[in-house]
């Protein structure tokens, strides 16, 4: 395990690029994998995470090559793996692998690293057998490794009864391969990277006030895919450049889709608004340039409605709220148990350390603000998230932080390290 350490103070000015997108890369590797033909993907993610979904892709007879900045996949003739299929550390490619085989003609069996292991598949599992689906897990059907019987499926009428874009995606996967109509409900809105990208790849998505609705089979056909940057990774630049006095960043190429900019407009709340520059699209995705600024952090909540928008960004709020002076509540939040650790617990237990004053809910946390943080060390518990969550909340405290475990950053973002001193020139 590698430990990373940040000295506090020096502002961070000039401009950056981000990585791809992680869930967009993701959806395009697959979509690439079962549509026929030869797709690409420009500007794609280069962490773990999607480099999982290329191995899966792989190991299904896809053909994935790198050239020219891009990644290159013949698809459309999938077959079936003779050992397990590796979703390491994914959620996203664990998940979405689940829907997208369960409609074709073979046997899969899929699992994980460790963490993945501990996360709960019945959620996707229970809305696909609606659709015919034969699929079966460990624990009760609780969790990987997961086992799917590709079968011919009928559409269905789903509700996913978790607000989940993972659980969402896998029924629309599958919705694609099956016959008639699939809808899928949600009980709030969700990140709609994969209605967006449908599409692209041939198949035709409605949305109603009902939800979103496929018709299959589809006939899909191989598409050019442009990934923008990782509004996610965007997140832990501009956290840091509202916590250190004197910084003034540009982010460039940034997607803006409108399920993923919650943490924008709280940034704002808490007082340090982020502009959006030269708004456009790429692929059908909005895109923007994003500046950050230092400001004064004032205390916040947020409320249970918000927690789907801001799910991977919580992290980075409880960083905000022990920089705020006074108590922020955030609520409504037990998805964070179940992510890639125990998010209320690793980042509770990550700012303690750092010293400062938070209380654990089962579904948030409430955080006195002091204005600044001691620093210290900390543990990332293998969460590629709360390490770089902490290590951005090592550039505001007095003594600096040590993080164990941050090499875990390379799950989505590799560079960042590398990107963060850059800035600090
Ligand atoms: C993702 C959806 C979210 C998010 C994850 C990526 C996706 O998970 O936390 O990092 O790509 O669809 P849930 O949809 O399960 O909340």
């Amino acid at each position: 395990m590698s430990r990373a350490a940040i000295e506090p103070g020096r502002s961070l000015r000039g401009e950056v690029e981000l990585p791809g997108d992680k869930s967009i890369t993701q959806r395009a590797v697959l979509l690439g994998a079962l549509a026929p033909g030869t797709s690409r993907i420009r500007g794609a993610n280069p962490g773990e995470d999607a480099k999982a979904a290329i191995g899966i892709a792989r190991a299904l007879g896809a053909r994935v090559r790198a050239a020219g900045g891009e990644w290159i996949i013949e698809g459309g003739s999938l077959r079936a793996c003779k050992g397990s299929l590796d979703a390491k550390n994914s959620g996203t490619a664990l998940r979405l692998s689940i829907g997208l085989l369960a409609a074709q003609p073979f046997r899969s069996v899929l699992t994980g690293d460790a963490s993945l292991r501990r996360r709960p598949v019945d959620r996707v599992l229970r809305p696909l057998r609606e659709l015919g689906a034969d699929v079966a897990a460990t624990e009760n059907d609780r969790l990987p490794p997961v086992t799917v019987r590709g079968t011919a499926l009928r559409g269905a009428r789903v509700e996913t009864g978790v607000a989940s874009a993972q659980v969402k995606s896998a029924i629309l996967l599958a919705g694609i391969q099956a016959s008639g109509t699939t809808t899928v409900v949600e009980p709030a809105p969700t990140r709609d990277h994969t209605e967006r990208m449908l599409p692209l790849f041939g198949a035709r998505v409605e949305r109603d006030g009902d939800g979103v609705r496929v018709e299959g089979p589809a006939r899909l056909r191989a598409a050019d895919v442009t990934v923008p940057g990782d509004v996610s990774a965007a997140a832990f630049l501009l956290v840091a450049a509202a916590l250190v006095p004197g910084s003034d960043i540009l982010l460039r190429g940034v997607g803006v889709n409108p399920t993923r900019t919650a943490f924008l407009d709280l940034l704002a709340r808490a007082g340090a608004p982020v502009e959006r520059l030269d708004p456009r699209d790429v692929g059908g995705e909005p895109v923007a340039d994003l500046r950050g600024r230092a400001g004064g952090i004032a205390p916040f909540r947020v409320e249970p409605g918000e927690v789907p928008g801001l799910i991977d960004e919580l992290p980075l709020a409880a960083v905000l709220a022990a920089f705020a002076r006074g108590r922020s509540e955030i609520r409504g939040a037990r998805e964070l148990r179940v992510k890639e650790s125990d998010r209320i617990a690793t980042m509770g237990a990550g700012l303690r350390a750092l010293g400062a004053e938070v209380e654990e809910l089962d579904d948030g946390w409430v955080i006195e603000g002091r204005g600044e943080l001691r620093g210290g060390r900390a543990d990332a518990a293998g969460d590629h998230r709360v390490a770089m969550a902490l290590l951005v909340a090592g550039l505001g405290t007095k003594d600096g932080v040590e993080v164990a475990g941050a090499e875990s950053a390379a799950v989505s973002d590799p560079g960042f390290i590398a990107r963060l001193q850059g800035l600090r020139q």
